[in-house]
Formats: C-alpha cells, sequence, structure tokens
C-alpha cells in the first residue's frame, strides 16, 4: 500500500540519510525502482512529473499501475507516490487520482500568491492523508520544459512556506535539473545552512541529484537534505544500455527484437543506478 512520505523524512531527517525520489516514466522504470528497493530494503519516492504523466496515459494509470505491481511484486517497504514540479490544478488531479503526496512548485509565482495557493493545497493534501512538498528559489535547468535559473532561495522566504505546514521544502541552493554544466558552481552550502538554521526540523529536498558530486551529497544530508530527486541519471543509464544492445546487433539475433529483450538491459541499467544512489544516500536497511 502507497504510503505519504512524511514519516519516511522525519525518519530520514532525525537518523542522517536521505530517500531517494527516482522519477518514472514507464512501467519497466517502475519495476526496476521497486524490486531495488525492496531488495534493499530501503523506502523510496516515485516521482512523477506532469509530462510524465500524460505519457503514461494520465494520474490514474499511473495509480493503477503502481498499486499493482506493489501487491504482485509483494513490495513490503514504504513506497510514496508523489507528483513532481506540480501545478495548482495538477495537484488537484493527482489528489483525487490516488497520489500519496504531491510537489506544489509555486517557486516562478510571487511569495504571497505562492503562500496562498499552498496554504490551499496544505488543507487539500492533508484531508486525504497526502504529504506535500513545497519549493521557495526556482531550480535551474530544463524539466518537460520549464526553464529555471539555479536561485538560491530566500531563508526567510523558505521559514514562512515552511510554517505553512507542508511536510517538506525544496529551496533553491544552486543546484539544477539535468547534466551540470562544465563551470558550474556547485551547492551553496551556505544557503542551506541558513535555510535549515530558520526552517528546524523540516526535511529537506535537494532537486536535481544527477551528477552532484558524492562529497556534496554527503554534506548536504548533513545540512538537513532528507529527501535527494533523481531523474536524468537513470535516463542516461538506460539510453546507453539499449544503445549498446542495438549497436552490438542482439536486436536482430534470434527474438532479441521481443521488448522484454530489448529493454532488460535498461532496465537493469536502472537498478544499478538506483543502488547506487540508495548506498551513497544511506536509505539501505532504513524500510
Ligand atoms: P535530475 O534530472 O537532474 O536528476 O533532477 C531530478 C529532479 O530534481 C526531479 O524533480
Amino acid at each position: 500500500m502507497l504510503v505519504s512520505a512524511t514519516e519516511m523524512l522525519k525518519k530520514a531527517k532525525a537518523g542522517h540519510y536521505a530517500v531517494g525520489q527516482f522519477n518514472i516514466n514507464n512501467l519497466e522504470w517502475t519495476k526496476s525502482i521497486l524490486l531495488t528497493a525492496q531488495e534493499l530494503n530501503s523506502p523510496v519516492i516515485l516521482g512523477v512529473s506532469e509530462g510524465a504523466g500524460k505519457y503514461m496515459g494520465g494520474y490514474h494509470a499511473v495509480v493503477g499501475m503502481v498499486n499493482g505491481l506493489l501487491q504482485d511484486l509483494n513490495i513490503t517497504v514504504p513506497v510514496a507516490l508523489h507528483l513532481d514540479h506540480g501545478s495548482f490544478e495538477g495537484c488537484y488531479k493527482c489528489i483525487e487520482a490516488g497520489f500519496s503526496s504531491i510537489m506544489f512548485d509555486g517557486s516562478h509565482y510571487a511569495i504571497d500568491e505562492n503562500v496562498a495557493k499552498t496554504t490551499e493545497l496544505v488543507k487539500a493534501a492533508h484531508d486525504k492523508g497526502l504529504s506535500i512538498e513545497a519549493e521557495v528559489g526556482s531550480i535551474g535547468g530544463e524539466e518537460d520544459g520549464v526553464v529555471g535559473m539555479g536561485e538560491c532561495a530566500d531563508p526567510d522566504e523558505c521559514k514562512a512556506i515552511a510554517d505553512l505546514g507542508i511536510d517538506f521544502l525544496a529551496a533553491g541552493i544552486g543546484n539544477i535539473h539535468g547534466k551540470y554544466p562544465e563551470n558550474w558552481q556547485g551547492l551553496s552550502f551556505e544557503t542551506l545552512d541558513a535555510v535549515q538554521q530558520k526552517t528546524g526540523d523540516m526535511p529537506l529536498v535537494l532537486h536535481g541529484g544527477t551528477g552532484i558530486p558524492a562529497d556534496m551529497i554527503k554534506k548536504a544530508i548533513n545540512l538537513g537534505v532528507a529527501k535527494i530527486n533523481v531523474n536524468t541519471e537513470c535516463q542516461l543509464a538506460f539510453a546507453a544500455a539499449t544503445r549498446k544492445y542495438v549497436e552490438e546487433g542482439r536486436d536482430l539475433q534470434g527474438k532479441g527484437f521481443d521488448p522484454r529483450k530489448l529493454l532488460a538491459p535498461g532496465a537493469e541499467a536502472i537498478k544499478a543506478t538506483v543502488k547506487e544512489k540508495m548506498e551513497l544516500f544511506g536509505s539501505v536497511g532504513q524500510a
């Protein structure tokens, strides 16, 4: 059964580790992530962007697929199904469809509007038992056509949003989605430290987990990050493994064109990536 992400992230913050949010795109992705979490006895958050939700057919299809896999694969570790960077309307759709967690990304609104919309959604989410993440300071890079510059959040604005009753907070600290450019300045630990001091026990979320060096990840966890989002890295691993399979001509041998064979190396590559991240984040054995 799906659970909200509140308890697993409170536990993670108190225990100085982070739970991975891995974004899903299809059945193979979801199965690989769930099986790895179960094997490693780790809690896990399945992230669904609005674009990925649409791609998979819609939010009800996603909920049906995930709930079916939890049952059929006997997944017993805590799993949350979380809307990633939700719009105001998207949040309501996911609450209705049976998600267990939502993120409202109001970072592009003026702070007063972000506060007003987040306040309304906190009530709507909590009334149905879902957890809710909010964002201050837009995360850089491009995700589903939404381009952000990688701002550093204002710690006072973080406090204002944290006080609305949200369950975890994404604060921009110079992180970006996708691959980091050569001239990237690194994470702003000064900002993270200031945000944590203002927001206390609130679990903090680090978006753009792909390509952040291990030492920075560990330092971020020490400064209160309890949830780390990874998307691009699984996509790159899946694409590289699939490319290798095709370039080796294996799709042309026997029944190598069967999707169950064609997509298998990519699915295994996702498992390996998720395992590596769970080990780095310290969530192994924490279910
Ligand atoms: P990456 O694609 O950079 O791993 O970022 C994922 C993310 O933050 C999803 O919200």
